[in-house]
């Protein structure tokens, strides 16, 4: 039998998989109460499950110090492979005291159930400051991603670890597409060329713009977002899954489109993000993915192009997944289409575009945002989520 290489493999060249077999876990489940425990937050149970699933391959477990260091100070991993969000397990000094390096940790989720094991290989200190400098390009602590860096656990604990079952998602059994299945429904659909998409938002016209241009130029579109921890602002996962249920029913062609969740936590990083969402995608199969204006950046840390500019310092065969690079796009009423400065001849009065910021303000006024910013089903779903007056719409 003739053997093709993946035309997409994944970051490092194989796909992890750190879920338990059957025999594993009875192991591990004989050993629970001996074990000593650790409670994980909400991020930590999701970087569990991505590792596991091989979502952050080559990644095994959470990251030692010259794995940490690297990533923090020059974006790679220590084997040289780009990197460029630090994933750790940060504890309180009283929970590492009693923790030797060599033990089995059993790790439980926020509500106490035994989800992994950690087999501890280091435990390290780590500069706070310096980290949210590198990564988030900021000291503040109102930088979200900051936050929780200030807030969390002085001691990083290190090693491989084990999700002991994969469990279905309690909310959206269907979408939860792990990267093998992923991998398998594009091998299946026969598609060579995959675009990626994160996003932490109801889909608004700019998002259908883009992403549209990208399925122009290849064979089927991942729409993946995130639905682990957000900002508390954020629009909650399950009204955005209706809305991206209701872009698709509608005006997207079914046979063109996954979408999947993907249970990572979000970090706010901007530029440094944009790898990473890159290269978590590449691990789902993706051989494309979106970056458009100020990818994953918040208030305004970022330039809004520094998420593709950050592209340029990475060799892109080491990336191994090719950015497609868009312009804010708004709605032009000198050509009545979505378009950008690159396509439209407006003046800035000429152009609608609105803030994911404005939109949930508008939303919290009862106001509707404009069908040029949203597709009015779209609109009406998020007026149904916020308990505003519904309107009656024609698509
Ligand atoms: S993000 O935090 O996930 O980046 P969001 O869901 O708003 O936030 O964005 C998803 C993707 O769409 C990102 O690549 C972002 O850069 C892009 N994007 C959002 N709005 C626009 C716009 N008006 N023009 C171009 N790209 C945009």
């Amino acid at each position: 039998m003739t053997h093709f290489p993946d035309p997409a493999p994944a970051h490092g060249g194989t796909l992890i998989n750190r879920i338990c077999t059957p025999e594993q876990r009875q192991e591990f489940l004989d050993k629970a109460d001996f074990l000593p425990r650790l409670r994980l937050d909400e991020r930590a149970v999701s970087d569990l499950e991505l590792i596991a699933i091989g979502g952050f391959s080559p990644l095994t477990g959470f990251m030692e110090q010259a794995d940490y260091q690297r990533v923090v100070d020059e974006m790679h991993l220590a084997n040289g492979l780009p990197w460029s969000i630090p994933i750790t397990l940060s504890v309180t000094e009283e929970e590492a005291t009693p923790l030797k390096e060599g033990m089995l940790v059993r790790l439980d989720d926020s509500l106490g159930r035994f989800v992994g094991v950690l087999q501890l290989t280091q435990k390290y200190t780590y500069d706070k400051v310096h980290e949210a400098l590198h990564v988030y390009r900021t000291n503040e602590e109102k930088h979200p991603g900051v936050k929780v860096v200030y807030r969390q656990g002085p001691v990083n604990l290190a090693g491989p670890v084990w999700l002991l079952q994969r469990d279905a998602h309690p909310r959206f059994p269907t979408y939860q597409i792990d990267p093998a299945e992923s991998r398998a429904l594009f091998r299946d659909k026969g598609w060579k060329t995959i675009v990626g998409f994160q996003t932490r938002n109801p889909i608004h016209r700019a998002h259908e713009y883009i992403i549209k241009c990208a399925m122009e130029v290849v064979d089927g579109l991942f729409l993946h977002p995130l639905v682990g921890a957000t900002k508390e602002d954020d629009i909650p996962a399950d009204v955005r899954m209706n809305c991206y249920e209701i872009m698709l029913e509608n005006y997207f062609p079914k046979d063109r489109v996954i979408l999947a969740i993907n249970p990572a936590a979000m970090r706010y990083a901007g530029p440094r993000e944009a790898i990473f969402h890159a290269l978590v995608r590449k691990n789902y199969g993706c051989t494309h993915f979106i970056v458009g204006r100020d990818h994953a950046g918040v208030g305004d840390y970022y330039g809004t192009y520094d998420a593709q500019y950050i592209f340029d310092e990475f060799d892109p065969l080491a990336l191994g997944i090719t950015p497609l690079k868009f312009e804010h796009a708004f709605y032009c009423t000198r050509t009545n289409q979505m378009a950008t400065t690159k396509t439209s001849p407006s003046t800035p009065e000429e152009r609608i575009h609105l803030s994911g910021t404005k939109v949930r303000e508008m939303l919290r006024n009862g106001q509707l945002p404009p069908p040029e910013f949203s597709r009015p089903l779209v609109a009406a779903e998020l007026a149904r989520a916020m308990q505003i007056p519904q309107p009656s719409f024609e698509i």
